[in-house]
C-alpha cells in the first residue's frame, strides 16, 4: 500500500491538536486521516471501519481513551494503537502496552517524535506483511505450476508438501491413493493430480461405496448388448470414458471382495473384460483414489485385500483434517464468505477478524465442508458486518460449541495483576464485562462467550 493510502484514525477531544497532528501526518505524506473528536465519535467510527492504525488520546471527558483500547483490542486485535498520554503518568502508559497498545507518546507532543513513532510501527507492519505474503509466495515458487493447485485454498505448509509431492508422482502411471477425514477436500485433490499430470483425456470420478460387484463391474468394465437380462444396449464403462485421462475412484474402501479382486487384475494387467465379453481390452487409465476409512486397519481385520492396498498404497498421501491446520480456517472462512455474498447478491457483507478468528478454536468434525456450510449459513444471516459475538451466539445455536469449543484462552496466555491479588468474583466481574464488551452488550452473546445460560448470565448483571 502507498504511503498516502494507508487509513489512520486520530482520537482527541481537542480540535486544534487532531489539527496539528494530522496537519504533522500530511506533511510526512499520510494523506488517509481520519479524525474523531471525543470518545463516542471513535466509537461511531469504529463500528463500521477499520484502520490500519489508531492514534488515541487517553483522556477524553464522556468516554476514555482506555474504554476505546478495550473496544479496539477486542474488534480489531491486530491493529496497531498508539496512545497519547500525559507526561506525569507513565505507569497508565505502561498498563495500556500490557493491554495491547503499541508505543505511547508523553504530552506535550513534539512533532517529529509522533510522526518517527507512526512510521515506525507502520514499517514494523509492513515488514510483517511482507514476512507473511513472502512465506506464501516461497512455499508456492517451489512448486512447478501453482496455478494446478489454486483451486485449494491454503497457506500451511503441510499442504504445500502434499502439492510437491503431486508435482513429484504425478507424472507416472502408478495409482494415487489420497487419505483423509470426510470434507478435507480429497475430491480437490484427486482433480490437482489429474492436472499436474498433464494427461490430456478427461478427469472421471465415481463414488464406488455401497455399490455391488456387478453394478461396480459395469460401471468400470461396462457390458455388451445381453450380456445379462435387461442389458438390451451396450455400455462403455468409465475405464474407456477416462481413456488418456484420470479415473477417481471415490470411496474405494468400501467396495466387496469380488470388487476387489476385478481392480487388482486391472491394476496388475492393464486390461478388463466388459461383461458379457470374452475380449480383453486396454485401457489407458491413470488411477486416483481416495477413502477416509482407516485402511491399514481394513487391512488387519482382514476387510480389505493386502495385495491390493500395497497395489493403490504405492504412492499414498493423507491430507490433514482441518483442526491440525487451523491457519487456513480463516483464510478458508473468508473465501466462503465471500464467495457466498457475491452468489446471495450481498458482496457488502463483511466480517470483523476476530469473527474469523472464534472459529479457530471449534474443531471442525466435518471438516471444510462443514466450514463452508457455516460460512454461507452466517453470510445469509448475518448483518452487514459479522461479529464475534454473532459466530460464538451461531456455534451455539447449531450445538457446535459444547465440547467441541476447545479452550477460547490460547495456552501461554499471561495473566498480570497489578497491587492485591484479584479475587474470583473480581475476576467473574471482569470477564462478564469484557464478555459484555465483545459482544457488543448482547447477553445472549455473552453468555455463550462466557459459557454459561442467558439466565445465568441476567442474574450476574442484575447482581
Ligand atoms: N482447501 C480447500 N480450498 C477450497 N475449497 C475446499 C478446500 N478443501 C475442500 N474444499 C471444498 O470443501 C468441500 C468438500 O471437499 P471434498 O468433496 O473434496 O471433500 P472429501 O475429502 O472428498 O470429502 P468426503 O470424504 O466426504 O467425500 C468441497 O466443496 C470442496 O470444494
Ligand atoms: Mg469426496
Amino acid at each position: 500500500m502507498l504511503k498516502y493510502d494507508i487509513p489512520i484514525l486520530l482520537v482527541d477531544d481537542e480540535e486544534d491538536i487532531l489539527f496539528s497532528y494530522s496537519f504533522a501526518l500530511k506533511s510526512a505524506g499520510y494523506k488517509n486521516i481520519t479524525t474523531a473528536s471525543g470518545g463516542q465519535k471513535a466509537l461511531d467510527i469504529l463500528e463500521h471501519r477499520a484502520f490500519a492504525l489508531i492514534v488515541l488520546d487517553l483522556y477524553m471527558p464522556e468516554i476514555d481513551g482506555n474504554d476505546i483500547l478495550d473496544f479496539v483490542m477486542a474488534k480489531y486485535p491486530e491493529t496497531p494503537v498508539i496512545i497519547i498520554t500525559a507526561a506525569d503518568d507513565s505507569q497508565t502508559a505502561v498498563n495500556c502496552l500490557k493491554k495491547g497498545a503499541d508505543d505511547y507518546i508523553l504530552k506535550p507532543v513534539d512533532s517529529l517524535r509522533f510522526i518517527t513513532t507512526i512510521k515506525n510501527i507502520l514499517e514494523k507492519e509492513e515488514l510483517k506483511r511482507q514476512v507473511e505474503s513472502f512465506t506464501e509466495a516461497t512455499e508456492a515458487s517451489h512448486l512447478k505450476c501453482s496455478s494446478d493447485f489454486s483451486s485449494i485454498v491454503t497457506k500451511e505448509s503441510s499442504m504445500f508438501a502434499i502439492f510437491k509431492y503431486i508435482e513429484a508422482v504425478a507424472g507416472g502411471m502408478q495409482p494415487v491413493l489420497i487419505c483423509g477425514e470426510t470434507g478435507t477436500g480429497k475430491e480437490l485433490m484427486a482433480e490437482a493430480v489429474h492436472k499436474a499430470s498433464r494427461r490430456k483425456g478427461a478427469f472421471v470420478p465415481v463414488n464406488v461405496a455401497d455399490v455391488d460387484d456387478t453394478v461396480f463391474s459395469d460401471t468400470l468394465f461396462g457390458h455388451r448388448k445381453g450380456a445379462f437380462t435387461g442389458a438390451d444396449k451396450a455400455r462403455r464403462g468409465l475405464l474407456l470414458e477416462a481413456s488418456g485421462g484420470t479415473l477417481f475412484l471415490d470411496e474405494v474402501g468400501d467396495i466387496s471382495e469380488n470388487s476387489q479382486l476385478k481392480l487388482l487384475r486391472f491394476l496388475q494387467e492393464g486390461t478388463f473384460r466388459a461383461m458379457g465379453s470374452d475380449t480383453e481390452e486396454k485401457a489407458d487409465v491413470r488411477i486416483v483414489l481416495a477413502t477416509n476409512a482407516d485402511l491399514d486397519k481394513k487391512v488387519t481385520e482382514g476387510r480389505f485385500r493386502k495385495d491390493l492396498y500395497y497395489r493403490i498404497a504405492i504412492h499414498k498421501l493423507c491430507i490433514p483434517p482441518l483442526r491440525d491446520r487451523k491457519g487456513d480456517i480463516p483464510l478458508l472462512f473468508s473465501h466462503f464468505y465471500k464467495m457466498a455474498g457475491v452468489e446471495l447478491g450481498t458482496p457488502e457483507k463483511n466480517f470483523e477478524k476476530a469473527a474469523a478468528g472464534i472459529l479457530s478454536s471449534y474443531t471442525f468434525p466435518g471438516n471444510i465442508r462443514e466450514l463452508r456450510a457455516i460460512a454461507y449459513d452466517l453470510a445469509a444471516r448475518s448483518p452487514n458486518m459479522l461479529t464475534a459475538g454473532d459466530v460464538i451466539a451461531y456455534l451455539e445455536s447449531t450445538g457446535r460449541s459444547r465440547g467441541a469449543v476447545s479452550s477460547a484462552v490460547p495456552a501461554g496466555t499471561q495473566f498480570t495483576y497489578s497491587g492485591r491479588f484479584p479475587s474470583l468474583k473480581d475476576m467473574e466481574n471482569i470477564l462478564i464485562s469484557e464478555a459484555l464488551k465483545i459482544s457488543g452488550g448482547n447477553q445472549s452473546k455473552a453468555a455463550a462467550l462466557l459459557g454459561i445460560s442467558r439466565q445465568a448470565m441476567n442474574k450476574r448483571v442484575k447482581g
